[in-house]
């Protein structure tokens, strides 16, 4: 497609097995990207999104909880497609809190798990993948994170505090690399209908609005990349509960209390 800006770009998108990531692998073949490697670990759906997509997109199987697996990845795309153009880093895993009447509630192993892949999987594939962006004079950082790290999640600790963590990241990320043409934005949709949201016991907690599907958040993804955006939101009220959160900070919380105990009393 000329004059698309994903024209000719060659990609990585992590979590493409299935949800947000198949569809922002989807997006950008259609946007004229010239390859995309779709990473995740889970082999068998990796190899059914390659098989609905065209020859432009090859796979790469891996935990990117392992430290070395970022690395590996970037270094799979560079070979693959001779130079890295976009980093969609997008996988992510949602952690509920076990007992919904305690915050604290989840174990280490599971705080370790939110931390190693909504925070250590950016920060690590960001290491990897700055230096084939400074080599090509610049590159596109795409970072899927959640209005659950603006605006928190009821019911998920180590996700709402992972997900804050992962945005925070993607600031410094932004504002470091800026002047080396490294463009940085952070996508923080509320809910989106795949099987991460199925897959919660409390689907509501992050419903505030209704929820979208993946190919909508990747085309708001992609649209927001194209103009230069660093925070994506594809529900648009976001921007207001975050305004109102940031102008009284206790009053919101005095709000997410109300909503809390409306979740807690529905089961
Ligand atoms: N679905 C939502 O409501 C929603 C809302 C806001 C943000 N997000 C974020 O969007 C991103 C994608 O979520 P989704 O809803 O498409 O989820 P999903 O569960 O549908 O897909 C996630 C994919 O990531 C892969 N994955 C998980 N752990 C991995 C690991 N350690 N190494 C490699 N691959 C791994 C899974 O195999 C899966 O294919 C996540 O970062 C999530 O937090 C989702």
């Amino acid at each position: 497609m000329t004059g698309s800006p994903f024209d000719g770009a060659r990609c990585l998108v992590t979590g493409a097995g299935r949800g947000i990531g198949r569809a922002l692998a989807d997006e950008l073949l259609a946007r004229g990207a010239a390859g995309v490697l779709l990473i995740d670990r889970d082999e068998t759906a990796l190899a059914e999104a390659a098989a609905a997509l065209d020859g432009r997109a090859r796979v790469f199987a891996c935990d990117l909880t392992e430290p070395s697996a970022p690395g590996s990845a970037v270094d799979a795309a560079i070979e693959a497609f001779g130079g890295l153009d976009l980093v969609c880093s997008n996988a992510g895993v949602l952690v509920e809190d076990p007992d919904f009447a305690n915050a604290a509630s989840a174990d280490d192993a599971l705080w370790a798990l939110s931390w190693d892949l909504n925070v250590m999987a950016h920060v690590r594939l960001a290491r990897a993948a700055l230096p084939a962006f400074r080599a090509a004079g610049g590159g596109r950082f795409l970072m899927t994170v959640s209005a659950a790290g603006l605006l928190t999640m009821i019911g998920h600790a180590p996700y709402a505090a992972t997900k804050a963590a992962a945005l925070a990241f993607a600031q410094n990320l932004a504002i470091t690399h800026a002047d080396e043409g490294v463009q940085v934005a952070a996508l923080c949709p509320q809910a989106v209908t795949t099987d991460m949201l199925q897959a919660t016991r409390r689907p509501e907690a992050a419903m505030a609005s209704a929820a979208l599907g993946a190919q909508e958040t990747a085309d708001a993804a992609l649209d927001g990349l194209a103009v230069g955006r660093f925070l994506i939101l594809p529900h648009p009220e976001v921007a207001d509960y975050a305004r109102r959160r940031a102008e009284d900070m206790d009053r919101w919380i005095g709000g997410m209390r109300k909503l809390r105990r409306g979740l807690a009393e529905g089961g």
